[in-house]
């Protein structure tokens, strides 16, 4: 019954955006690593201080490492930013671009989402890229525009292998860190028309679809009988072991049911 992109392992992706300290980060990343792997794949995006922490204390595990951002230019002299290579020496696999925080506050606009895109495949990483509409655009009938504008900007700019290997994750503005996730039909619908944008770029393109925007325990028990969720992109709950484990169960048990 399920359709998940290409049989890939349902994603589980915690972005722990500003938050962590070296003892609170050993904590969750010892729990993450010793959970008994559940069939998903499990992807940890702490800050960039601590990339290097996690990676030496994910070693061996099944968990995944990812950042939050890369700058937009491979080296040089640009203060403050960090570079893909630099992230993938680090032993990251995937990292996120084009957030909604990073677009709203660091001027990360859609040519600046594609040249970061670009990087990540050039480096090995897998980009998580993250597209949505605020509730005004939404309230106003323009969700499908921004977010068909949002992607036409970067899968303009890539090939179909490439295309194939992206993780979307679409995240209405309106429904991250406020609780108010969006609902099943909302996520259905939206799903369905990025993956209408990206055939109209690649039609045999299956890249992986998440939903993000206030991803609970709760939430994701419905969220993970849904076709076409191929995985999460998780803020708050990603902050603690229990409530990101048990999204993941949650969507091992829709997925082993879903597929038999
Ligand atoms: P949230 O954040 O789960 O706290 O809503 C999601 C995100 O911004 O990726």
């Amino acid at each position: 019954m399920a359709n998940h992109a290409n049989n890939r392992p349902r994603l589980i992706v915690g972005n722990w955006k500003m938050n962590g300290s070296l003892a609170a980060n050993a904590a969750l990343l010892d729990a993450l690593a010793q959970a008994p792997a559940a069939g998903c794949a499990r992807v940890v995006c702490p800050p960039f201080p601590y990339l290097a922490q996690a990676a030496t204390l994910l070693a061996g595990s099944e968990v995944a490492l990812g950042a939050q951002n890369c700058g937009h230019a491979a080296a040089g002299a640009y203060t403050g930013e960090v570079a893909a290579p630099m992230l993938a020496e680090l032993g990251c696999r995937y990292v996120i671009v084009g957030h909604s925080e990073r677009r709203a506050m660091f001027g990360d606009d859609d040519a600046r989402v594609a040249a970061k895109t670009a990087l990540a495949f050039e480096h090995g990483l897998t980009p998580i890229l993250c597209v949505g509409e605020t509730l005004a655009q939404y309230e106003a009938g323009q969700a499908t525009a921004v977010i068909d504008g949002q992607l036409d900007a970067v899968l303009g700019t890539l090939d179909a292998g490439r295309i194939d290997r992206l993780v979307i994750a679409y995240e209405p503005i309106w429904a991250i860190g406020t609780g108010r996730s969006a609902s099943a039909e909302q996520v259905d619908a939206a799903l369905e028309r990025i993956a209408a944008a990206v055939a109209r770029h690649a039609a045999s393109a299956r890249p992986q679809l998440l939903y993000g925007g206030s991803v609970t325990a709760a939430t994701a028990q419905w969220l993970a009988p849904l076709a076409r969720v191929d995985g999460v992109l998780v803020g708050g709950a990603s902050l603690q072991a229990e409530a990101f484990l048990a999204i993941e169960q949650a969507f091992a048990a829709a997925g082993q049911t879903a597929r038999g």
